[in-house]
């Protein structure tokens, strides 16, 4: 597996992989859309980086330094193609940017629905601090997720 940035090429196969996942459905996402969001995060020079598996993209990750209160970093989207998942991507594509932009802290939301996220988040060192009602989507609870990371 390789980690690396994405380009203009991979646009089409990371907004599919959006737009057909379940969670992003319920927020509305369709193919196009998503490939608007990820058309201007590429314009804005945005910290968007994708997994390749012999040619093929398995996931994306898009992280924002200093994107929690102009201080830590924050998770803005992860998602891991359906038949890709639970194969140690999206551990690798966390773990790609902890140590690339080596943070003291990172914060992300999730679903209160999501408890495959909030699984895979625990076990990677988050912690739930807190919770934001209607918050994107009236009806659903954003779950706030902290990590605070020890420098070695
Ligand atoms: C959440 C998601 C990114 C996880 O990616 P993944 O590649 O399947 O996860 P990994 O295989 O790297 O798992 C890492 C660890 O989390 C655990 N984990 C992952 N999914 C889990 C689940 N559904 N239940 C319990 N544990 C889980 C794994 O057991 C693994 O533990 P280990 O490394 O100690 O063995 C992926 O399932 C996904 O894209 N989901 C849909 C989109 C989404 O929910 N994005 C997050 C929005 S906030």
């Amino acid at each position: 597996m390789k980690i690396r940035q994405l380009r203009e090429t991979d646009i089409d196969e990371v907004a599919r992989i959006m737009s057909s996942t379940e969670l992003w459905q319920r927020y509305g996402v369709d193919f196009k859309s998503a490939r608007k969001r990820f058309e201007r995060g590429l314009k804005e020079k945005a910290h968007i980086f994708v997994a390749e598996i012999e040619g093929e993209i398995a996931g994306f990750l898009w992280y924002v330094p200093r994107g929690a209160f102009d201080r830590s970093g924050y998770i803005e989207l992860i998602g891991v193609k359906d038949t890709y998942r639970g194969r140690g991507i999206g551990r690798a594509l966390m773990e790609f940017v902890e140590k690339e932009f080596n943070p003291d802290d990172i914060f992300l939301l999730v679903s209160d629905f999501n408890k495959e996220a909030q699984k895979f988040y625990e076990k990677l060192g988050f912690v739930k601090i807190g919770e934001i009602k209607d918050y994107v989507v009236k009806g659903i609870t954003e779950f706030i997720y902290h990590k605070k990371r020890s420098k070695r």
